[in-house]
Parts: C-alpha cells; structure tokens; sequence
C-alpha cells in the first residue's frame, strides 16, 4: 500500500490491511522491506519505549521525533502518527498546530481517539487536507475513565453508542477506525455499517484489518502478553542469548578474533 485512499479501496475489494507500531528508524527500515501496509507511530511508545506504564505520558515531542526518525527509515510506507492525550483537546488552532508538526515530521495521516467533541475538529483536518484514522472501544487515553484497560462494549447499550460514533466518525470525514478491545460480533457489526475500513486489536476476526504494537508481535517483554497480541518470535530471549553469548566471548578472549580488528 502506497498511500491513504488505498485503505478504501482494500475494503471495498475485501483484502485485510496490516499495520504495526514502530517508533525508530532501525526497525523501520526493517519494516520499509516488508509487506506490511502501515506503520503507526502510536503513542504507546510512552509504554514500551519510554518504560511509563501508561500513554498518557506521551507528549508531542516525542510521537514528533518518534515520527521524524520512522520517517528517515521508511521512506516508502504509509505512517500514521498517534495524537498524543489532551493534544488536539485545548484551542483549534493549537490542535492544528499540533497535527502540522506530526505532518511536516512525516506523516500521512493522524490517529485521534474517541469521537464525543473531536468531529469538528476532524472534519476541520479532513477539509484541510489532512487524513484523519479515528480509534474507538478501548481507547487507552481513557484508561483512567475506564478504570483500567478493559474490554468495552459488552453491553447492548454501550455497543450501540460505539456503532452511532463510529457512523459519526465516518462522518466527519475519518479514512479508517481503530477498533481496540471490544467483542468481535461488535467489530463485525460496526465493520458492517460502515463503507470505511476498521482495524482491529483485540476485536475478533471480522474487521477490516489488524494491527498490533510491534514489541508483542516481537516478544519483546516476557511479563506482558495480552492474549490477543499473537507473539510470531520470543525476541527477549533472543536478544537476552545474543548478548550473553558476546559477554562470554568477551571474558573468555574469544572476542574480537583476527579480522575483526586492524593489528
Ligand atoms: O498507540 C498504539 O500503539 C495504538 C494501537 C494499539 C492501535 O493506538
């Protein structure tokens, strides 16, 4: 996928979009060379970048450079910059301010969560030019409304209100919806509904498409697996075995070897 209004077109013609996280330059030039169709800059590199133990640390500064530096390492690849918390909530122009930096910083599109009071400020962007993805259900920078990182919509009431969002995102002008968290008759009803596409985490097989945060897919961290998060490699004990095996090259003089260095 080589540009946004493809996420339509894939819809239409029903093959399943790929998107993942990825915050650096060194995994995104990695990830320029595959097949996947999207990187998200999302503001969980607060998490497991930054260590905080939630995204509402992420600050503007950070998804700006996180974005500039996916940029540099994948010249080829859609990117989707998160909006970080309370970013695009304080006066318009300062929203627009906002998602200009994300821009001139790379990307193509913004990511904003939630709907109740952003569709203005979304159909703002989407008439200026700007392609807006929205993300419902589990929206992690409501943690602290939902008291936790929950499962949303699991009932008849609350799954009515995402569906009328995400009408109204749609609506507003948005180009997809990220689905995280919800029961997956619920992501299938909401895909059903709309023309646009859906990306699900943690909602079942039948959105448009999935993306999960690159350091799961990865298994990066031992002591974090969501059961939707599919780990495709244990890269912790991976990248634990390769340093391990340096240090024991190191202290038993097996390492550096001729050629390795310039006598
Ligand atoms: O920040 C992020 O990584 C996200 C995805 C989980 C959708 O918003």
């Amino acid at each position: 996928m080589k540009s946004i209004p493809e996420f339509l077109k894939r819809k239409a013609a029903g093959v399943p979009i790929t998107m993942v996280t990825c915050y650096e330059a060194a995994t995104a030039k990695i990830l320029n060379e595959t097949s996947v169709d999207a990187l998200l800059v999302g503001d969980s590199c607060a998490m497991v970048v930054h260590g905080f133990e939630s995204t509402l640390q992420a600050t503007l500064e950070m998804i700006e450079a996180h974005t500039a530096a996916t940029r540099r390492g994948a010249p080829d690849k859609v990117i989707i910059a998160d909006m970080p918390f309370l970013s695009y909530r304080g006066s318009r122009d300062g929203s627009i301010q906002a998602v200009a930096r994300l821009m001139r910083a790379g990307a193509n599109a913004v990511k904003v969560e939630r709907c109740r009071g952003n569709t203005e400020l979304i159909s703002d962007l989407v008439e200026a030019g700007v392609p807006v993805m929205g993300h419902l259900g589990m929206t992690p920078q409501s943690v602290n409304e939902f008291g936790g990182f929950k499962m949303q919509a699991k009932g008849d009431a609350e799954a009515q209100t995402l569906l009328d969002e995400a009408l109204e995102l749609e609506e507003a002008g948005c180009f997809s919806i990220v689905l995280e968290c919800i029961p997956g008759q619920v992501g299938e009803k909401v895909t059903d509904a709309l023309a646009i596409p859906t990306i699900g985490i943690g909602s079942g097989p039948d959105v448009s498409g999935q993306v999960l945060v690159l350091n799961d897919l990865l298994g990066m961290d031992a002591t974090f697996s969501p059961p939707f998060a599919r780990r495709y490699m244990d890269a912790d004990q991976m990248i634990s075995r390769a340093v391990e095996g340096y240090c024991e090259d190191v202290r038993e003089s097996e390492y550096p070897k001729e050629g390795e260095y310039r006598p």
